[in-house]
């Protein structure tokens, strides 16, 4: 364990501690980490850090809680919780509750969205002060191995953890102003689109175009490769597909972008095959980029490729002592990986053998209407890793799942698995199916075998049945479909 430099920890009375803390400078101390960036992966590592005793110095020019809780995974998730309840709303009557659904007050919505941060940021600042971590807001650059500049000040630690997270990218030649925005503009409208026309349809445009249909829009998404939601099971897009085609919302695929222009009143977007689709926002969810320009990184000598930051799979930069981890590594970029990430790194720091992350093993949720939950290898993805004759599926259709009949959602869960072996991939769509994801990964992760999983019980009547009945099915021996 690394010596406890000055601030910290030690046996003096309260007012004593305080007092020489004050006296204590950050310019005078060594950290045993400093952390450049207090998102998910950053704040998560200094978190783990204190905890196992580190002092930890986290840098951050905005707010603790990144990306994520500020612009991307809470805000979102509050505001496609407001667009559930509008289509609670609107189906009341079919399940004899008597209620009209007379607008959104976009101003409530937003106000609902911010107390749910506001709570969320004030619990982790309280946190971070709690475990001692020293909090220094400004905007940080690398100078070298174990230093970072901040207000004009070095700081100074044995080890540096980079974790400074991505921002929504744009098309080349297309700049984000008026009506064309990207998820960050998007989240803080007042006004619902009655056309919005949405640019990639992956997760952030799947789960924009869900609420904006659910607050009234017409949308369109238009998406340059084959399928909505391409990165998941073929299955599981074109279920989803069905499903938005049946909610109305219409998809262009396979379709690519020629230009995007705006006037007062409306954005227009140009598709190579000369269709226009216009509307009262264009909105732009193509990727996000790795925010590393003008940190210092290159001039340090990190390995870098196309403003990613390389790392071996324990996270090292190869310059001793400069860790990475986050959005800005390459791979999948959410929170939980980050927070994953993070602590891998603290508790590497602190001595501890801390095994790599599998990337493929990492649950995956897309929170439009219906729900996308998926973990392990797609079907295609195992074919490809171990051979189309070493692969078996099976489908398990929510229409047999006595709850989701209640919740008046389609849907399944599909099963991947090694002919003979354990389950290498599960893939899940569905109203409310995000929750089940993490039962999926326990059985991925564990590498558990259909026989074993077949055997567990599972509540009735919950949506985890199907996840029962999927591995019975697989087992050999369903009992409410008719395989
Ligand atoms: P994404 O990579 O998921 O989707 C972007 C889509 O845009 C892709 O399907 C791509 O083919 C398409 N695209 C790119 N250029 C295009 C063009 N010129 N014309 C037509 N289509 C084009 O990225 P997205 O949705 O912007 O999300 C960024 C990151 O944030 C992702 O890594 C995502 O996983 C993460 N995120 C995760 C959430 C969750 O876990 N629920 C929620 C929101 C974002």
């Amino acid at each position: 364990m690394f010596s406890r430099s000055c601030g910290k920890k030690t046996s003096l009375g309260p007012t004593a501690q305080t007092l020489k803390k004050v006296q204590c400078k950050v310019a005078d101390r060594l950290f045993d980490i400093v952390v450049l960036g207090a998102g998910s992966g950053g704040y998560a590592a200094a978190l783990r850090g204190a905890q196992l005793g580190l002092n930890v110095a986290l840098i951050e020019s905005d707010k603790v809680g990144g990306t994520c809780l500020h612009r991307g995974c809470i805000p979102t998730k509050a505001m496609l919780h407001a667009a559930e309840v509008a289509d609670e709303v609107r189906g009341a009557g079919h399940v004899g509750i008597n209620a009209e659904l007379l607008g959104i007050d976009m101003d409530q919505v937003n106000r609902f969205k911010q107390g749910v941060i506001d709570r969320l940021y004030k619990g982790l600042s309280g946190l971070v002060s709690a475990r001692g971590v020293e909090l220094i807001n400004g905007h940080g650059r690398l100078l070298g191995p174990g230093v970072v500049e901040v207000n004009g000040q070095r700081v100074e630690g044995r080890n540096v953890l980079v974790a400074t997270g991505s921002y929504a990218r744009s098309i080349p030649g297309l700049s984000i102003e008026g009506r064309v925005m990207t998820s960050d503009q998007a989240l803080t409208m007042d006004w619902v689109p009655q056309n919005a026309i949405v640019l990639g349809g992956g997760v952030i445009g799947l789960e924009f175009a869900s609420l904006w249909r659910s607050f009234g829009a017409n949308v369109t998404v238009v998406e340059g490769l084959p399928h909505l939601a391409p990165n998941e099971d073929e299955a599981i897009s074109k279920a989803l597909e069905r499903t938005y085609r049946r909610r109305g919302i219409a998809f262009k695929i396979g379709a690519m972008v020629k230009d995007v222009t705006q006037s007062d009143d409306q954005a227009t977007l140009r598709l190579d095959s000369g269709e226009a689709l216009s509307g009262d926002v264009v909105l732009v969810a193509v990727g996000r980029g790795p925010n590393t320009a003008g940190l210092g990184y290159e001039e340090v000598g990190l390995r870098m490729d196309r403003g990613f930051v390389l790392t071996d799979d324990q996270l090292r930069t190869g310059i001793p002592g400069i860790w990475a981890a986050g959005d800005i590594v390459p791979g999948l970029q959410l929170a939980h990986r980050g927070f994953a990430q993070g602590i891998a790194v603290a508790e590497r720091i602190a001595g501890i053998n801390v095994p790599a992350l599998i990337e493929a093993n990492i649950p995956r949720v897309t929170y439009c209407d219906p729900e996308i939950a998926s973990v392990g290898l797609t079907e295609a993805q195992a074919k490809a890793a171990h051979g189309t004759d070493a692969i078996e599926t099976i489908e398990y259709n929510l229409a047999g799942n006595g709850r989701s009949q209640v919740l008046g959602t389609q849907g399944f869960v599909k099963l991947v698995r090694l002919a003979g072996g354990p389950v290498v991939g599960m893939h899940m769509i569905g109203a409310r199916i995000g929750e089940l994801v993490g039962s999926a990964q326990l059985i991925v992760n564990w590498e558990a075998y259909p026989e074993d999983v077949a055997e567990l019980v599972h509540a009735h009547p919950t949506q985890s049945e199907a996840i029962g009945e999927a591995f019975m099915d697989l087992a050999g021996k369903p009992l409410h479909s008719h395989a």
